[in-house]
């Protein structure tokens, strides 16, 4: 949902900041816009389209200057156009702004902004809060930069809504002002330079020590300085992050695509998630969580909560939860959780999965379960994100920097570490047997081997994709633990592919939707549950009956004649099976985009973080 970056330093902006950009273009791709300052002057270069785009706007290799905030819009307020496109600066051209988020009283501050003569370009709410700041730092008699600083301040304890705003200003040509509020933003540094991010990855290439604001938080940048001030301007001491991750993580490395890559990452990131938690001869260690059987005891239902495919890990995790535990587990989607009135309290554990740790509904609903007395933990991939700042407790998967909109490495890190999560909590309340335990520990370290022998289905899924890449639908079907695994493909290829996709409990077809089979139609159906195979082939020989073409994804012997195509993937217990499962599915999303010829990386109307409602 828009990426900002910007620059300060001795080094040209301008380069830096397209750079950066490009690697943060999947938060949104509708247009983008780079502001620098040269001789106490703001330039202002824009256009709709690709970042890429900024390269042929004539004029753009005169941006010399050393300081500069740049964007890429995901359209909320406005289509995409050059005008609506950022950065946008006020009337007097003094303060040049870049944001990510929502002006929700953007209407009632530009009315009130209109009577006192200010005009306006775009129908974005952005637009406002360059003449905010206009407008407060005229009424201030402080022309230092601490009056620019008090102008910023005041613009924000206006606006209501999110954002992350990095401000510029031609009178305070070498000072840049960034502040968010419920929208991701970080600030690298090393000696003389600063970069800031909505992201960490875009700009790993530059530095691995990062500073994280909290909400309403204001930094003061200049090349070598950063200073920390809170709501009230007064002083704060911040102390830098190191991050693990290397640039070259954050690169395609020789891959077509970063979701290709990212698939093929799945057993380093399965490795590097469990790393030493699970061994056969210990307990689970969650050091992170340190949870007592006595407060375990007393928790009466866990929620999981979380949007699009991490909502579909915590449909993993409810499965095997509440089988090694027998703790009710309600799985829910973040943006109806929070307005549901869920019942929670302190019996509740509540669970928050967020890939990227800034999901706007998610960190909302984090937020209103601990108002109700809930023990709140994190799961996110991202360190330092907001999710994990707002958790009683967070704890992470270690996938790497995830840069393709669909998500890959990421579903599978985050279904591993429930399964840990549940093993972890299970062992402490004493709710399975050892032996159980045992087995499952030992089926998690064996993943990673299983995952790179499911690798060799690739070149069949391809030839499948081939064959059906022109289809208008396609439908899977699972049950129990595989219908989550359905739903989670319906939605790789629906995002990825523009074919619609439904997926489906395999019993509840015939109460209605099988009306919708007919001849040549597409049906992949998850057979991994063994217990439940033979009731799903019963529903597969339906819609066979009915012309259906038949894809099948199982770990356990099969007839191949009843279908047309069937994936076998290495055998591992239900628990784990959406791991495996997932990979020939996620390959035939892949492989139908590219026959196709789309966009896998970036596919239209989506952005890799829902930072807005
Ligand atoms: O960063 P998050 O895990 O909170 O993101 C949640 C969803 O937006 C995300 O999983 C989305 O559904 C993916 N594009 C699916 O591939």
């Amino acid at each position: 949902m828009c990426g900002i970056v910007g620059y300060i330093g001795p080094e040209g902006a301008a380069p830096i900041l397209m750079d950066e950009l490009s690697r943060l273009e999947y938060r949104g791709y509708d247009s983008a816009g780079i502001s620098t300052i040269e001789k106490n002057k703001i330039s202002i270069m824009k256009d709709v389209g690709r970042v890429k785009n900024l390269y042929n706007l004539d004029g753009i290799d005169d941006l010399t200057g050393t300081i500069g905030i740049a964007h890429t819009r995901w359209a909320t307020h406005g289509k995409p156009s050059k005008e609506n496109s950022h950065p946008h600066q006020d009337n007097s051209k003094t303060f040049s702004v870049v944001h990510n988020g929502i002006i929700e009283n953007f209407h009632e501050l530009r009315n009130m902004l209109e009577e006192n003569g200010y005009n306006f370009l775009s129908q974005t709410d952005t637009e406002v809060i360059p003449n905010l700041i206009h407008y407060h730092y005229s009424k201030l008699q402080d022309n230092s930069v601490h009056g620019f600083l008090q102008a910023v301040r005041n613009c924000c304890l206006d606006l209501k809504g999110s954002f992350a705003i990095e401000v510029i200003s031609s009178l305070f040509p070498e000072n840049m002002i960034v502040v968010r509020k419920d929208s991701p933003l970080v600030i690298g540094t090393c000696e003389d330079e600063k970069y800031i991010s909505s992201d960490i990855p875009a700009i790993l290439s530059y530095t691995r020590d990062f500073y994280f604001l909290n909400d309403l938080e204001f930094a003061l940048l200049q090349n070598n300085k950063a200073t920390f001030f809170d709501t009230n301007l007064h002083e704060i001491n911040k102390q830098t992050n190191n991050i693990e991750w290397t640039a070259t993580a954050s690169e395609k490395n020789g891959y077509e695509d970063f979701m290709l890559k990212e698939i093929y990452e799945q057993p380093t990131a399965i490795r590097e998630t469990i790393g030493s938690k699970i061994s056969i001869d210990s307990k689970c260690n969650f050091e992170e969580l340190n949870f007592t059987k006595e407060y375990l005891s007393t928790i009466d239902k866990i929620y999981i909560i979380a949007c699009g495919t991490a909502m579909h890990a915590g449909l993993a995790g409810k499965n095997v939860i509440e089988k090694l535990c027998r703790i009710p587990v309600e799985v829910d989607i973040a943006s109806e959780f929070r307005y549901r009135s869920p019942i929670v309290n302190e019996k509740t554990l509540s669970i928050f999965i967020s890939q990227s740790g800034e999901t706007a509904d998610t960190i909302a609903a984090l937020k209103l379960a601990k108002h109700c007395g809930s023990k709140t933990i994190a799961i996110s991939n991202v360190i330092g994100s907001s999710i994990t700042r707002e958790a009683n407790y967070s704890i992470y998967t270690h996938a790497g920097p995830e840069i393709a909109v669909a998500s890959t490495k990421a579903y599978t890190s985050q279904v591993i570490l429930l399964n840990m999560l549940a093993v972890y909590f299970s062992e402490i309340l004493e709710t399975s047997d050892k032996d159980t335990i045992i087995s499952i520990k030992k089926e998690m370290l064996d993943l990673p081997k299983k995952i790179e022998e499911t690798f060799s289905c690739k070149d069949s899924i391809k030839e499948f994709a081939k064959k059906i890449y022109q289809e208008k639908d396609v439908f899977f079907l699972g049950r129990g633990i595989d219908e989550t695994i359905a739903k989670e493909a319906s939605l790789k290829l629906k995002e990825i592919s523009y074919i619609h996709s439904e997926s489906y409990a395999a019993g509840e077809l015939k109460h209605g939707s099988i009306a919708l089979i007919e001849n040549g139609v597409t049906v992949v159906t998850v057979l991994m549950d063994k217990s439940l195979m033979e009731k799903t082939i019963s529903n597969v020989q339906e819609v066979i009956s009915r012309g259906a073409k038949t894809l099948v994804i199982t770990c356990h012997p099969c007839d191949s004649n009843m279908f047309d195509e069937i994936i076998t993937v290495p055998y591992t217990i239900q628990y784990l099976s959406p791991i495996l499962a997932i990979i020939p599915l996620q390959l035939l999303a892949y492989y139908i985009s590219k026959e196709k010829g789309l966009d896998v990386d970036k596919p239209r109307n989506l952005a890799k973080s829902v930072t807005v409602e």
